[in-house]
């Protein structure tokens, strides 16, 4: 391909990729943003394979072929639920790339850099190597918490912030004593601090507790992105660059909108140490002082069909029973009812950004009664009934009540204030936080226990269509 094609061909992808991102922050323009994602970067594959320079093509086909293959089985297999664990895989994928194209670009006997230039690619492979290491072991733990092969408890060791800071300082020293060799004999610099890097990746996320491992895989969407402008430097690709600027910053800001929502310091979750495991089971009513009172789903039926307002706060626990289209067909027999039914998001419900609104978007809930936490928090008093459909940590009253609660301070729906309010739950096990939920012992709260599939099948059942 000439030189000015492949221009042209990359500016085109780095608009359709501008465009995506535009086009994914709405659930209505969702689907065309993840099209022009797909058509940018075959644009920028097609571009780069015909591109001067490329040559091992017996080498480079099969290996598109396959990686195409792997992506089409992943995507087709993985469960929504398994989205996030997909997501910090393929972020290891890109940190690993950035190493090998890091070391590959120092061993290159082509590449022949004097001054300034040499300088300024080393800092470029240094940079590279060390973002992508951390990234590469960071997600592999990311990918083993969120999968539950490793605790999701955080790992504190005595002096862990020293052990980071040491790792760092050492990273510099040895970055010092590699642009000062000469020829390759840097290479001992650099594998020292390649083993260094992947090990502060492993402690960084091992760190972690499970309520923060959100914001842990978009920051690691934002570190796989500078790892990639690194290597787009290395390898003189400015569509690489462009790229890689666009997922760092775009994984900066996710999360930076995520702490918010969970009212935690960006510094404070990458510095560690909150959460559990989650998923434990509550000692007893006692530290809230109240009763459970259950309810049944033909008396959930009667609650929902004699409302006026009622307002449905999905969570992980829908996703998990994928409830969704039974929910949708009951919001749509008692909008034809005449009840006012809307949906409460909140912005980490589920196990990943937007997980609640793929699941209604796929369930065909209509988009304009699909509400975010702002815009509908200070509707719940005028609201007769609430279905909490297994969620719990965003509905949890001790986050503005408790001001030692683990999660004090987290905006939350403040579902307790509506008339009435039903959980749908099978136990009375705490949420992915760990921590209990006095929600669960308020007067006007219900808990229809179960699987939150068999309970909405037994309401539809109650509500004549
Ligand atoms: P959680 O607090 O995790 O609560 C989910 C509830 O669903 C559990 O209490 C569970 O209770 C119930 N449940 C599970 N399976 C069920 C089923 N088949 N039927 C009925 N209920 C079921 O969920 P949430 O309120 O959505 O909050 C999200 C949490 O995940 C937050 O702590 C957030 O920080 C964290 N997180 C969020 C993300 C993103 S980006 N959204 C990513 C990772 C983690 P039982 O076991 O008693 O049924």
């Amino acid at each position: 391909m000439a030189n000015g094609l492949m221009t042209v061909s990359y500016i085109a992808a780095a608009i359709l990729f501008i465009l995506s991102l535009g086009g994914l922050s709405r659930q209505d323009t969702a689907r065309r943003g993840n099209f022009y994602g797909a058509l940018g970067m075959g644009i920028a594959i097609l571009a780069t394979i015909t591109g001067g320079g490329v040559t091992g093509y017996a080498l480079l086909l099969p290996a598109i072929a396959i990686g195409a293959m792997v992506g089409w089985a992943l995507a087709v297999r993985v469960e929504m639920t398994q989205m996030p664990e997909l997501v910090a895989s393929l972020h290891s994928f890109v940190g690993l790339a950035a190493t090998l194209v890091g070391y590959a670009s120092y061993l290159d006997p082509n590449a022949h850099f004097t001054g300034a230039e040499k300088s300024i690619h080393e800092v470029e492979i240094f940079l590279g190597i060390f973002i992508g290491a951390i990234t590469f072991t960071g997600s592999i733990i990311a990918f083993g918490k969120l999968r539950g092969s490793i605790s999701g408890k955080p790992l504190m060791l005595p002096a862990r912030h020293w052990l980071n800071l040491a790792g760092i300082l050492a990273s510099l020293y040895l970055g010092g004593q590699f642009l000062a060799a000469e020829g390759s004999s840097g290479l001992l610099s650099l594998v020292l601090m390649t083993v260094i890097a992947l090990l502060i990746g492993v402690h960084l996320v091992m760190g972690i507790g499970g309520a923060d491992m959100p914001v842990v895989v978009s920051m690691l969407n934002s570190y796989s992105g500078w790892a990639a402008a690194a290597t787009g430097f290395m390898l003189s690709n400015d569509l690489l660059i462009v790229t890689g600027a666009l997922v760092g910053s775009s994984g900066a800001i996710l999360s930076y909108i995520m702490c918010r929502a969970m009212n935690r310091s960006f510094v404070s979750v990458i510095l560690g140490g909150f959460g559990t495991g989650g998923g434990s089971t509550s000692s007893s009513a006692a530290a809230s002082g109240g009763e459970v009172v259950s309810i049944s789903a033909d008396e959930t039926a009667q609650l929902l069909t004699d409302a006026k307002e009622v307002i449905i706060v999905p969570g992980y626990g829908m996703a998990v029973a994928q409830a969704q289209g039974v929910i949708s067909e009951i919001t749509r027999r008692l909008r034809a009812k005449g009840v006012k039914v809307r949906f409460a998001i909140h912005p980490v419900a589920g196990r990943l950004p937007g997980h609640m609104n793929v699941l209604l978007a796929e369930a065909k809930v209509p988009y304009d009664i699909v509400l975010e936490m702002d815009e509908i928090n200070a509707d719940f008093p005028d609201t007769d009934a609430v279905l909490v459909v297994g969620a719990n940590d965003i509905v949890n009253p001790s986050a503005q009540e408790d001001p030692g609660s683990p999660i004090a301070g987290m905006p939350v729906l403040e579902v307790w204030k509506a008339r009435t309010v039903v959980v749908f739950k099978r136990s009375m096990a705490t949420g992915y936080a760990g921590v209990e939920n006095p929600l669960f012992y308020k007067e006007n709260t219900r808990m229809l226990f179960g699987d939150a599939k068999k309970s909405v099948d037994g309401i539809l059942a109650h509500i004549p269509s």
